[in-house]
């Protein structure tokens, strides 16, 4: 199959997973990586062997045919919007954008070029993870009853050298982890109709303890402990806790019930782990993985598989309309607390397509 030729936007902290793992994916072609910070890449350039050019050098490139964007949250829509303007399909890092608003705009501009847009979480991908929709499909919960999802923790200041943006708005934990989490979740339960929840921050301001930058004060301007609830439209109920002022606590990340069984799903920030399944009457039991992608950091196969997608002409799983949701319900959860209701989703996704069982490992195809 031809290669796809991609340029990547954003050399920081996330750069280096992405850069490695891309070399496991044949049809990507990295035609050079840029930041608004010349030297950070030049930096992941030379650490690499790829070019090291300029945003506007990138976005002129005609053999580039998808932006990788690894910006910031707050820069994600604007650089998609660049990259769709310069005819470029576009696959972000999380979240979409920072708010539904922003998102939908990106969104429209790719409807209206017929250009594609992607976004992370792709761990959804992994094998932890499409063992779990395997057996959902193959309906061992019975009818879907709930689930918990859990990310809770101290902050990322303790080890992000630049942490800034975590607490600025885009940020905080639902921004921030929730993709993962409501990611998988649609990808195992389907689309979500309705959102309960709570949101606040019980400090103004945070200290970084990491280096460079440790003991500078860092603003906070969002919240950073948010509860709720998902209603999905499959009648599941499932509480949602992300937070990052939690000293430590004993929840699974992700566990969902059905009238027949529970389902212990592995972390959704991982693309493997150990999926575990309790039938009715019975104990929990280890569940031999029946799909590839589980052994380590494949960040990017979202993108192979959108490349893939390009050249097959059929829907890419970590698209533009699956991101969107996601965005949307993450915002419901601090305007059903600003408004003490609950919110109802207005956009409606299909779940991805299930990867097929059959991939060889490296060769992500139909
Ligand atoms: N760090 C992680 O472990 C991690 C994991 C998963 C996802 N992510 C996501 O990846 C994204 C990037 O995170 P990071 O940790 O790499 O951040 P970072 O701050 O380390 O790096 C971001 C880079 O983008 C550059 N940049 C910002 N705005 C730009 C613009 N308008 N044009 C060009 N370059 C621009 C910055 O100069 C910086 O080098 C975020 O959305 C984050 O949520 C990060």
């Amino acid at each position: 199959m031809q290669k796809v030729g991609i340029g990547i936007i954003g050399c920081g902290n996330i750069s280096g997973a992405y850069l490695k793992a891309m070399a496991s994916f044949p049809i990507l072609d990295i035609k050079g990586v840029a930041d608004m910070n010349a030297e950070m890449a030049k930096a992941k350039a030379e650490e690499f062997n790829v070019a090291a050019r300029s945003v506007e050098d990138l976005l002129r490139d005609p053999e580039i045919e998808i932006i990788v964007n690894l910006t910031i949250p707050k820069a994600h829509v604007e650089v998609g919007l660049r990259a769709l303007d310069a005819g470029k399909h576009t696959y972000s890092e999380k979240p979409l954008g920072i708010n539904f608003a922003e998102g939908k705009r990106l969104a429209e501009a790719a409807k209206a070029k017929k250009l594609r847009i992607g976004a992370a979480p792709d761990t959804f991908l992994g094998g932890g993870h499409q063992t779990a929709r395997t057996l959902i499909d193959q309906r061992v919960l019975g009818t879907p009853v709930g689930g918990t999802a859990t990310f809770m923790c101290p902050g990322h200041e303790r080890w992000h050298p630049n942490p800034a943006f975590y607490y600025e708005v885009g940020g905080g934990p639902m921004l921030d982890m929730g993709p993962y989490y409501i990611t998988d979740l649609v990808n195992l339960f389907g689309p979500v109709a309705k959102v309960a929840g709570f949101a606040f921050s019980p400090r103004t301001e945070r200290v970084i303890t990491s280096e460079p930058r440790n003991g500078e004060k860092i603003p906070v301007h969002v919240a950073t402990h948010v509860a709720g609830a998902l209603a999905f439209q499959n009648g599941a109920i499932v509480q949602v806790g992300m937070s990052f002022d939690v000293a430590g606590h004993r929840h699974v990340p992700l566990e969902l019930y059905g009238t027949e069984g529970t389902l212990l799903v592995p972390d959704p920030n991982h693309f493997g782990g150990e999926v575990q399944l309790l039938k009715k009457g019975g104990e929990f039991e280890i569940q031999e993985l029946s799909s590839p992608y589980a052994d380590g950091n494949y960040r990017s196969i979202g993108v192979a598989d959108m490349a893939h997608a390009i050249r097959s002409n059929r829907q890419h799983r970590a698209n533009g309309d699956l991101a969107l949701h996601v965005l949307e319900v993450m915002e419901a959860f601090q305007t059903a607390s600003d408004t003490g209701t609950t919110v109802s989703i207005t956009t409606v996704v299909d779940r991805p397509a299930p990867l097929a069982a059959s991939l060889v490992d490296g060769r992500i195809g139909q």
